[in-house]
């Protein structure tokens, strides 16, 4: 592993080995015998904005024993239209790993290509790989495994975090349901490329939350979307994780929120509040998963 760029690309192995690692950074905080990232610089570039994932990677790089600079792509020539293959060969020769938050995937692919040092999705508008890699170890942490497990997401799905959790599906044992509004679905090329029967997308909320292990949600509108707020709340008003829909899932199913969270919207203040430890579990998890991810990056560069 070179660099973390997708799910779609992280082979399965890969994605054992970082949730195994994660459980190990999580019970050794504070006391680890190894600090990997010893001696090295990383820069976070983020066009979009972020609380969990810049935090999560600021304190994990430098609790590996690394400098983290945060860059906000508006402030450097990037955001005036420097190309990123040159921005990702003038950062290679400086840095020691890179973390980006773009729009689109092709850039983070390009930047790890041209800059030849270890490059980490933090976000893009078709993936959110680490996002989904600490799921996966929240899962395992409360449900003692996410094999055989049922996962229902419900709202926008079509946007990045689905996407992975499609991707996470089509190379591990768990059932993955998508409640949303046909519009709002993963599009049909993108089933058909993957086209493994534990996955469901329905319109059909209700027959999707049933017997969930795990509902799961995201926000209605995605960071670039905002100027659809108003048609993306009515288009999917339907499809919010509330009380009732928790009573329809197995009894004491996770609900899960990658976060930020509209109450009101995708879920309810209610059922947020009654799931927040879990959730809030789920944000802290960023932190070991990412710190597992940046060791194994930096073990095989
Ligand atoms: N879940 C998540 O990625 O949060 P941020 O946008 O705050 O980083
Ligand atoms: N789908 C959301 C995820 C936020 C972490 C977005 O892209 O804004």
């Amino acid at each position: 592993m070179k660099h973390l760029l997708s799910i779609e690309t992280l082979p399965a192995d890969d994605i054992r080995g970082i949730l195994d690692l994660s459980a190990k950074m999580k019970v050794e905080r504070g006391h680890h015998a190894a600090h990997p990232l010893r001696h090295q610089c990383w820069a976070l570039i983020f066009s979009k904005s972020s609380t969990r994932t810049r935090l999560s990677f600021e304190v994990g790089i430098r609790e590996l024993g690394g400098d983290a600079i945060f860059l906000s792509a508006q402030d450097i020539q990037l955001g005036r239209g420097e190309p990123i293959k040159d921005t990702a060969r003038v950062m290679g020769r400086m840095l020691h790993g890179v973390v980006f938050r773009t729009f689109a995937q092709r850039d983070v692919v390009e930047f790890a290509e041209l800059s030849g040092i270890p490059t980490v999705n933090a976000l893009t508008d078709e993936e959110h790989p680490c996002q989904i890699l600490a799921d996966l170890f929240t899962i395992n942490e409360k449900l003692g495994s996410f094999e055989g497990k049922t996962i229902c997401f419900v709202g926008d799905g079509a946007c990045n975090v689905p996407r992975s959790w499609l991707w996470a599906a089509s190379k591990l044992d768990f059932t993955l349901k998508i409640a949303a509004p046909k519009s709002y679905q993963p599009a049909p090329e993108l089933l058909a490329q993957i086209n493994r029967g534990n996955i469901v997308c329905t319109d059909d909320l209700h027959a999707a939350a049933r017997e969930a292990d795990v509902l799961y949600t995201d926000v209605w509108v995605s960071m670039g979307k905002e100027n659809e707020s108003e048609y993306r709340n009515a288009q999917l008003s339907g499809y919010q994780i509330n009380q009732r829909l928790v009573a329809e899932a197995k009894p004491n199913a996770l609900v899960m929120h990658c976060l930020p969270a509209y109450r009101g919207k995708e879920i309810t203040d209610e059922v947020f509040e009654r799931h927040a430890e879990t959730i809030f579990d789920q944000a802290e998890n960023r932190l070991h998963a990412q710190k597992a991810i940046l060791s194994l990056l930096v073990a095989k560069s």
